[in-house]
């Protein structure tokens, strides 16, 4: 969609009147803006856009953008230029599950075109639209900040990496039947971004690292065989 369209809807859409947050989010929004100095307050704008997101079921309406920029003392428009700047925020609504995928070079070359086709498969819509129950919206991104583990999908608040056809669908199935999805992170089973194929450096680190994963068994015995070997030049040094 492009951003003349997403204006159009925004004009058209059924937007509430007003917002305000919550009790529990007014004495979360007093703590945030108390963290930046006298004068900066207005640099609490971005975790207080996210808070009225999440309070408005993922979307950001206008008038929550407006009660924004009222608490912080800023122009409106300050507080639009930073939410159509952003793609995590939201100005339409979006279903129970805001599937979004990383078509950007990294994520491209290790095969997003396959995550993209599984996602479309599993939810029957393509990017920019939502399934017809309000279920999933599935939405086209630049970079979820997981190159290392590309291709990467982000479902709500949780990143799925090192997908493939078949581990992006299972994903998606799972979370739609309501059933528990597989853990989030790496879908091939390394931990966080160690390499495939075990460390490279910082072996003595890794270590143990390494052995708390599924990543490949034949690179923990190296990395302990390069342990014992560096200890043994220490001491020969020494
Ligand atoms: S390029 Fe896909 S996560 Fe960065």
């Amino acid at each position: 969609m492009s951003d003349m369209d997403l204006r159009e809807d925004i004009k058209t859409m059924d937007q509430p009147e007003t917002f305000a947050f919550s009790p529990e989010n007014q004495a979360e929004v007093a703590a945030i803006v108390a963290k930046y100095p006298q004068g900066r307050q207005r640099s609490a704008v971005m975790p207080l856009l996210d808070m009225a997101q999440r309070q408005s079921s993922g979307w950001l309406p206008r008038a929550a953008m407006d009660h924004v920029a009222e608490l912080l003392g800023m122009p409106p428009v300050r507080v639009y230029e930073v939410a159509t700047f952003y793609t995590m925020y939201n100005l339409k609504p979006v279903g129970r599950l805001h599937v979004q995928i990383c078509t950007n070079v990294p994520c491209w070359l290790r095969g997003a075109p396959e995550i993209v086709r599984a996602a479309q498969d599993v939810l029957g819509v393509a990017f920019g639209q939502t399934t017809e129950d309000g279920a999933a919206t599935l939405t086209e991104v630049e970079c979820l900040g997981a190159c290392a583990n590309a291709p990467v999908m982000q479902v709500n608040d949780d990143l799925y990496e090192d997908l493939t056809y078949d581990t992006a669908k299972a994903v998606l199935e799972a979370l739609l039947k309501g059933e528990t999805p597989p853990i989030a992170g790496s879908q091939a089973g390394r931990r966080g971004a160690c390499p495939c194929h075990g460390a490279t450096t910082l072996k003595d680190l890794a270590g143990d690292y390494v052995a708390q994963d599924s990543v490949k068994e034949s690179a923990k015995p190296k990395a302990k065989a390069k342990t014992a070997k560096s200890a043994e030049a220490g001491k020969e040094t020494t």
